[in-house]
């Protein structure tokens, strides 16, 4: 894939998640609902990253869709180019 993603945001989203529920995690950067999919991803190369949240709590989602370890934020968002 050629195509690059776009950057939703410079910092992780700090979201909620809970124990056993499925999410979809925006991979391309055009949904209007970050960090999750909302189907902007069609007719794109895109996919989203469907898991499952191993417990219930706070974890930090990339939104600069660089991260090595999606959906988690790695840090990726600090070597980013302004
Ligand atoms: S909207 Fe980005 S992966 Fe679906």
């Amino acid at each position: 894939m050629s195509e690059l993603p776009k950057i939703a945001g410079r910092q992780p989203a700090k979201v909620m998640l809970e124990e056993g529920k499925k999410y979809a995690y925006c991979t391309c950067g055009l949904s209007e609902n970050q960090p999750f999919c909302n189907g902007a991803h069609k007719g794109t190369g895109f996919n989203p990253i469907v898991f499952t949240a191993e417990a219930d709590g706070e974890v930090k989602l990339c939104q600069c869709k660089q991260t090595q370890s999606a959906p988690r934020c790695d840090g990726q968002h600090n070597c980013l180019e302004s």
